[in-house]
C-alpha cells in the first residue's frame, strides 16, 4: 500500500519524506487556509521535496472555471495531480483533463456509487473520506470494500485513495482489504510506528547493553568499516 501525507506542513513533509516512507502529498483548500501561506509558493515547495503525486484541489465550482484553474495550476510542477470535487462539473473536468493525459483526483467521495462515476470519468485516484463518514455515523470502510469490489469487477485503473484517516486503524483495514493508497495526516504516520512495547523493549536492551560497558564501534578496530 502506498502512503500518501494530508498536510501543506513543509516542516513536517521535510521530515517524513527523508524516511523514505512517503509517497506523494495531498492538499485541499483547509489545509493551505491553516497554513496561512500563497498556494502557489506552498505547492511549489512541496513538489521540490517530494517526487510523487502532489494533489492540489481547483477551487472552481463550474466546469470552465475548474479546467482554467487546473491547467494553471498543472503548471507549477510536473508532479502535479489536479484535485476536483465530486459534483457533475467536477466529473466533467475530470473526464476532460483526464483525455488530455493529466492526473486528476476526484475528491469528497462518500458512496460507492460516486466512486463508480469518478472511474468512469477516467479519474487516477478516488478520494473516499473514511472518517468523515464515520463522523455522521456512517460506515466508512464498508464504502470502501464497495469500492474495491467494483473497481476490481470491472478492472478500472482509478487508484482508490483513502481519505479523511483518523488513526492506524483505518490504514490498517484499508490494506487489509486491498486499499491502493492511504493519506494520512502527519500525526497518524507517527501513530502508526508508536507502540509502547517497542519503546519499553528499547529501553531494556539499552539499559543491559549499558551494562556490559560494550560499545560496537571500538570493539574490532583491527576490521575496515563495512562499505554499504
Ligand atoms: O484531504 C482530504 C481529507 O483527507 C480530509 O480529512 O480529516 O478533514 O476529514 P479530514
Amino acid at each position: 500500500m502506498k502512503l500518501f501525507i494530508d498536510t501543506v506542513d513543509l516542516s513536517e513533509i521535510r521530515d517524513l519524506n527523508a524516511t523514505g516512507l512517503i509517497d506523494g502529498v495531498t492538499t485541499n483548500p483547509s489545509l493551505i487556509a491553516k497554513s496561512a501561506r500563497p498556494i502557489f509558493e506552498v505547492i511549489a515547495e512541496i513538489c521540490d521535496v517530494v517526487a510523487g503525486p502532489v494533489s492540489v484541489e481547483v477551487t472552481a465550482k463550474d466546469h470552465e472555471g475548474m479546467m482554467r484553474e487546473g491547467r494553471y495550476l498543472l503548471g507549477i510542477a510536473n508532479n502535479i495531480t489536479i484535485k476536483v470535487p465530486l459534483t457533475i462539473d467536477g466529473l466533467k473536468t475530470c473526464r476532460a483533463l483526464a483525455d488530455d493525459g493529466v492526473a486528476v483526483n476526484v475528491t469528497l467521495c462518500f458512496s460507492p456509487a460516486q466512486a463508480l462515476l469518478a472511474a468512469k470519468a477516467g479519474a487516477a485516484f478516488i478520494s473516499p473520506f473514511v472518517g468523515r463518514m464515520e463522523d455522521i455515523g456512517a460506515e466508512g470502510m464498508v464504502m470502501i470494500k464497495a469500492i474495491i469490489d467494483i473497481y476490481n469487477a470491472y478492472n478500472f485503473d482509478t487508484k482508490i485513495l483513502v481519505a479523511s484517516v483518523r488513526g492506524p486503524h483505518h490504514v490498517v483495514e484499508a490494506a487489509k482489504m486491498g486499499a491502493d493508497i492511504s493519506t494520512l495526516p502527519p500525526a497518524v504516520l507517527r501513530a502508526m510506528y508508536k507502540h509502547p512495547l517497542t519503546d519499553n523493549g528499547l529501553e531494556r536492551f539499552m539499559a543491559d547493553w549499558a551494562n556490559t560497558g560494550q560499545s560496537i564501534l571500538s570493539s574490532k578496530k583491527d576490521i575496515n568499516d563495512h562499505k554499504i
